[in-house]
């Protein structure tokens, strides 16, 4: 299963919920191969972070030409909007696309853009599946912007929205600086469970 996380904005949180994800799918004892295809390198930085501290290590490929290669059962691709290409060479290999959204008009115009490209570089007759949550969402329930995007994100026909929301935690910010997933970090907290809610929602056969 290769899965791509993608959107056209930065700060949606791509390489927060992939780092988070390669190593929920370890904790679950899985095997993972992770594609780090954004130049600005976040997951290249943050697996550099985990050896450095010595935890056990997570591997990231950079180089798109080793996805033709890869037989792993579970690969995460990271991708960003500099780098285009490489983009739309992994939506093209993939069996789904996990898109972040942060709670902003701004973002759901993103989004919007971005699920164009998508059309144009898959085929009509491929089955993508193209998946959107709300990321740094309010933890405010008085501040509306988070279940209006989610209402947005809703009514576009081709994705579906998975009701399962990270909310804007200093914890989920705490990974990257640390290189430690949410259960490493801050197991049984609000976090670690929206995460894994989240998670277990993609990787229905391992939850
Ligand atoms: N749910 C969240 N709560 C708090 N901080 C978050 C959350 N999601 C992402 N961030 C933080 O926002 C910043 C940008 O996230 P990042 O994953 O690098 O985005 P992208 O890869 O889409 O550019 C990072 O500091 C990250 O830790
Ligand atoms: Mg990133």
């Amino acid at each position: 299963m290769i899965t791509v996380i993608a959107n056209l904005k930065g700060g949606s949180g791509k390489s927060t919920v992939l780092f988070n994800l390669a190593l929920w799918l370890k904790e679950q004892g899985e095997h993972v191969t992770t594609f780090d295809l954004d130049p600005q390198g976040t997951l290249s930085d943050v697996a550099e972070v985990r050896k450095d501290e010595q935890f056990e290590e997570l591997d990231v490929l950079t180089d798109i030409n080793e996805l033709y290669h890869c037989f792993d059962k579970n690969i995460l691709i990271d991708v960003g909007a500099s780098n285009m290409q490489d983009m739309k060479k992994a939506i093209s290999k993939a069996d789904r696309v996990l898109i972040p959204v942060s709670p902003s008009q701004p973002d759901l115009w993103a989004t919007q853009r971005f699920l164009k490209i998508v059309k144009e570089c898959v085929p009509d007759n491929k089955a993508l599946e193209l998946l959107a949550f709300v990321n740094r969402a309010d933890t405010n329930k008085i501040v509306r912007e988070s279940d209006e995007t989610e209402e947005a994100l809703n009514g576009i026909k081709s994705i579906k929205v998975l009701p399962y929301r990270l909310c804007q935690r200093t914890m989920f910010r705490r990974t990257l600086s640390e290189g430690m997933s949410i259960n490493e970090i801050a197991p049984n907290s609000k976090s670690a469970k929206e995460f894994n809610m989240l998670a277990s929602a993609l990787y229905v056969e391992l939850a």
